[in-house]
């Protein structure tokens, strides 16, 4: 069976401070610089979702749009848009730095999509940044 592939784009808007508890404060600045300010600071990601599969012979689609959507409105963008990043559970035990932005991400569409669906998700950090997972 043939797949084809789908991506659509979402706006996620959302703050970070990159500090790692496993470095000291001075590595810490010298690693993440800026980023490693105590106050935070915050990006107006765009987030990337790739889904793949047969095209449906009925629909002649390999994923509803409105369906896609609600997931990742419900599963993504409802607990990580506007929020401080640090805060989330994901991220207790791991910097909130884009490479694990995208990996949060994935994980949580994996859960929320059929299987096999979720081909990759990759993130806008900046005009000149973005990441990109495919899975563990
Ligand atoms: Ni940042």
């Amino acid at each position: 069976m043939p797949t084809a592939y789908f991506g659509r784009r979402y706006m996620l808007s959302a703050s970070h401070r990159l500090h790692s508890d496993t470095l000291s404060d001075e590595a810490n600045r010298a690693t993440y610089g800026k980023c490693n300010n105590p106050h935070g600071h915050g990006h107006n990601y765009v987030v990337e979702v790739l889904v793949g599969g047969p095209v449906d012979v009925e629909t002649g689609m390999v994923v509803n749009m409105a369906t896609l959507d609600e997931v990742v409105q419900t599963s993504v963008l409802e607990r990580f848009d506007h929020t401080n990043l640090n805060r989330d559970p994901l991220f207790v035990n791991q910097v909130p730095t884009t490479e694990n932005l995208c990996r949060a991400v994935f994980g949580v569409l994996k859960e929320a999509l059929p299987n096999g669906e979720l081909a990759w998700i990759r993130v806008e950090e900046t005009e000149n940044n973005f990441f990109e997972f495919r899975g563990e």
